[in-house]
């Protein structure tokens, strides 16, 4: 069967996509903001986009589809809802190729290495073009919404030293570290041509606030 449009994945696989959904629906964790269903659509669709080929199109949206479990449930039931919601993957998949699927969602926050399945790479890769995307600049604001957005005296180009791409110590580090850390490590050929062109929109609209500051004499003073 033919998959391409979402419309077309979310009809194949509708009990799973539906049992996700309510997954979504009910979880109280707090670490899901900006991990919703939302986001394991992107997620999804970005891999579709990205994906080698059909097959691994196919089990990479599954991947991407579970990747979000480990914000919805705590840490224990992880491994036990994932199983649970990819019941409804076996008119798809053999019993082997849902063990990969679930591995690669458990596995996507791991950095590169070589012992990843194709279906981990490209659903790695799609979750970091996800967090590339303009979107992410309301995403991160939303994330982090305790930060400042940028601090007077990092206003060129660079973060703050001190900033981690856990701790960043402004909206707009995290963002540049995003930039930093998330283009070297996209794998794909097409995950590396999109990652591109996010990055220089992000670039673009980082230094647009350098501008603006600068334009008023505010650019790297210290308050
Ligand atoms: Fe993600």
């Amino acid at each position: 069967m033919k998959l391409e449009t979402f419309d077309d994945f979310r009809s194949y696989f509708f009990d799973f996509y539906t049992s996700i959904k309510k997954g979504h629906e009910k979880t109280k964790m707090r670490d899901h903001l900006g991990h919703g269903l939302d986001h394991d659509l992107t997620v999804a669709m970005l891999a579709v986009f990205i994906a080698k080929n059909r097959t691994l199109a196919k089990k990479a949206w599954c991947a991407a589809m579970l990747h979000s479990v480990d914000r919805t449930v705590k840490e224990n039931d992880v491994l036990h809802t994932m199983k649970e919601h990819s019941k409804h993957l076996s008119h798809a998949f053999s019993k082997e190729e849902i063990n990969e699927i679930i591995e690669a969602a458990l596995r996507h926050s791991e950095r590169n290495k070589d012992n990843q399945s194709d279906v981990q790479i490209t659903v790695m890769d799609a979750d970091r073009l996800a967090n590339l995307q303009s979107a992410v600049i309301i995403r991160s604001g939303q994330y982090r919404y305790m930060s400042p957005v940028f601090n007077f005296s990092y206003l060129s180009g660079k973060a703050n030293p001190s900033s981690t791409y856990e701790n960043p110590e402004t909206v707009i580090d995290g963002l540049r570290i995003v930039v930093r850390n998330y283009i070297p490590q996209l794998r794909l050929p097409k995950a590396k041509k999109l990652g591109k062109i996010y990055a220089s929109r992000l670039s673009m609209y980082i230094k647009s606030i350098e501008e603006d500051y600068e334009l008023i004499g505010l650019k790297n003073i210290i308050p």
